[in-house]
């Protein structure tokens, strides 16, 4: 986690830098900090705790001027969130910001007698005590010699005090993209942060060293051969990156949904079937696995989820969806007739990244399903298919799951067909119910003030549980994750035949449930689990198929009827309406929606 970025050209850094972490804040926000070069090659330091607001205010108080620096945005790891660990640190003449984590900082600090001599707790600070160590006017020299000591992960943006104007970078998995622009150069931790300057931007290679000057970028690797970048084109448009109106990202995201799940979908309808012809991949990647696994974490893996439901019904093949963190721990059992599935928006997430490394060394298939294009896992993997849902600033992920979803239905429509289990007519049928999920979606967009109203009824409420079965169930999965991230109320999603199993000696009248009813053939069993926590004093929040028959005897504490698709379908306009639900109760107590406490959107360590 932990966002970096750094500029160095024409013109004052000072502003350009804070601008950038504002757009890098999501990947942590517990401090900030900014170091800029002065033309003497003196380094400058400003940090604080809290968000880059209070950054830019103390930039304003003490002014700091200079052309070329570095700044972090903070998600805490090693050491508390203080001033003093704050980025950048500077140690002797070398100052850096760091992402990721250096797993034998306590050994580096008892080799290089650091203890004495440190400021802070961080692992990062130890990195740049070994690199002013090894450090004696040849940056290369020190950057080498440091990295081979290192263990775990960094993206590192350094400044050597004696030559000013430039920026060296390196880095061990955790990310760094690098652009040119005008005037001058600058890295980030991702590609939304170089958007208004330019672009065209390479990803740095691994242990590889990039100096950025005023007058362009080099490469070099570990042995100082010059090296060629691989330049990209960022394909998202800078305006997407906006609030567009909104009080917050998360609002604009979810509004936003039924355009791009339709851009995820449409170029992989070819004559009205299911096709990755646009991707690349063959349909023989899709016959010869006998089994499916998908590694994700967070909201992915319960994308992940809602694919398993629908593959095991519908191609009738085994499925599993791992935590990426638990999978090689696990000793997950993969081989050379497994796809494995990695779905992640970021595509850095590294136990995700980690998993798809281990499924491969294992000999298995792997296809990555990611928004961000050129990430680490797309490119770790064999195929990768974009979701293309734009930027995804708010923390508490929503298009990005949608699209994930939409492509799930594809791949379930394509590996139905290429295996027998549809004929060309059902392929066709699948795809074009697909294609009706955003109008479905948008229907419940276009009702959000009626679920605005709903949300009153558990502002106040402590626990929340949330119920179904099948598909409704794997949804909830990710509509109880919602709430308790932007709502800090603790919630938990149930299949409905499961809660008689202990949970529900917890239902109250203080206890609203939220029920999902959207599948035909389960329906009336899921009525009938409503009714006992009904019994029990519970106020129920039913969101229902709109075709369903609902029982008016009984006391509802709300009903939001969903547009009617076909069951498979249900799901994209019932997570519209559970996204909602969650925005609206955050909203409405007057919380950061977009940044949820102790949250990042990048996770990065382990
Ligand atoms: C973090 C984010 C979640 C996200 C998860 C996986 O925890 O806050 O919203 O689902 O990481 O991220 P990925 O980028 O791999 O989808």
């Amino acid at each position: 986690m932990c966002g970096i970025i750094g500029y160095t050209g024409g013109k004052e850094a000072e502003g350009i830098i804070v601008d950038g972490l504002e757009i890098l804040e999501y990947r942590g926000y517990d401090s900030a900090g900014i170091a800029v070069s002065q033309k003497d090659g003196s380094v400058q330091i400003r940090k604080c705790v809290g968000r880059v607001r209070d950054l830019r205010s103390l930039c304003r108080k003490g002014e700091i001027q200079g052309t070329c620096g570095i700044g972090h945005t903070r998600w805490a790891t090693h050491g508390g969130v203080c001033d003093a660990n704050a980025h950048p640190h500077r140690f002797g003449k070398v100052t850096v910001v760091h992402n990721g984590i250096i797993e034998n900082y306590r050994g580096l600090a008892k080799k290089y007698n650091l203890q004495d001599r440190l400021r802070s707790q961080t692992d990062s600070e130890v990195a740049a005590a070994v690199l002013a160590h090894f450090y004696n006017g040849d940056p290369f020299a020190a950057i080498r010699k440091t990295v081979l000591k290192l263990k775990g992960t960094f993206a590192f943006g350094i400044l050597f005090e004696d030559i000013s104007e430039a920026i060296f970078a390196v880095r061990n998995v955790s990310p760094i993209v690098i652009g040119q622009v005008q005037e001058g150069s600058m890295l980030a931790s991702d590609v939304t942060a170089l958007g208004q300057y330019t672009k065209e931007y390479f990803v740095l290679p691994e242990f590889h060293v990039a100096v950025l000057k005023k007058e362009g970028v080099e490469l070099y690797d570990m042995s100082g051969e010059p090296a060629e970048p691989e330049w990209m084109t960022v394909s998202w448009d800078v305006d997407k990156s906006s609030k567009g109106g909104y009080p917050f990202y998360m609002e604009k995201e979810i509004m936003e949904q039924p355009q791009v799940i339709a851009e995820t979908v449409q170029p992989r309808i070819c004559g009205g079937m299911p096709d990755f012809g646009v991707d690349g991949i063959p349909d023989n990647l899709f016959e010869d696995c006998k089994r499916i696994c998908v590694v994700a974490c967070g909201t992915a893996m319960h994308a992940g989820l809602v694919g398993k439901a629908l593959m095991q019904s519908l191609v009738r093949i085994h499925m599993d969806v791992e935590l990426a963190s638990e999978f090689m721990y696990t000793d997950a059992i993969v081989d050379e007739e497994t796809l494995v599935i990695a779905i992640s928006q970021s595509g850095e997430t590294i136990d995700t990244l980690e998993a798809v490394k281990y499924a491969k060394k294992n000999s298995a298939k792997t296809l990555a399903i990611v928004n961000v294009r050129g990430a680490s896992v797309a490119r770790a993997s064999d195929y990768v298919i974009y979701t293309n849902a734009g930027p995804e600033i708010a923390v508490a992920s929503t298009k990005a799951y949608t699209t994930q979803l939409a492509v799930l239905y594809l791949l379930t429509g394509r590996m139905a067909y290429v295996r027998g289990s549809f004929g060309e007519t059902e392929a066709k049928s699948f795809a074009s119910q697909l294609l009706l999920a955003p109008e479905a979606m948008q229907q419940v967009l276009d009702r959000k003030e009626e679920i605005h109203y709903i949300a009153r009824s558990i502002l106040n409420a402590k626990d929340v549980f949330m119920m179904g079965r099948g598909l409704d169930y794997s949804i909830l999965l990710e509509g109880s994750l919602k709430l308790k991230e932007i709502s800090y109320i603790h919630s938990e999603a149930y299949a409905s035949g499961e809660l008689k199993h202990g949970t529900i000696a917890l239902i109250t009248e203080d206890t609203p449930v939220v029920a999902v009813v959207t599948q035909s053939k389960l329906q009336s069993k899921e009525f009938s689990n409503i009714k006992e926590v009904q019994s029990r004093g519970a106020g129920v929040i039913l969101f229902m198929k709109e075709t369903f028959e609902l029982d008016k005897e009984a006391a509802w504490e709300s009903v939001f009827q969903l547009p009617a698709m076909e069951d498979s379908f249900m799901v994209m306009p019932a997570s519209a309406a559970l996204q909602l639900l969650a925005y609206y109760v955050s909203l409405d107590k007057g919380l950061d929606v977009d940044k949820p406490r102790n949250l990042a959107k990048v996770v990065t360590v382990e």
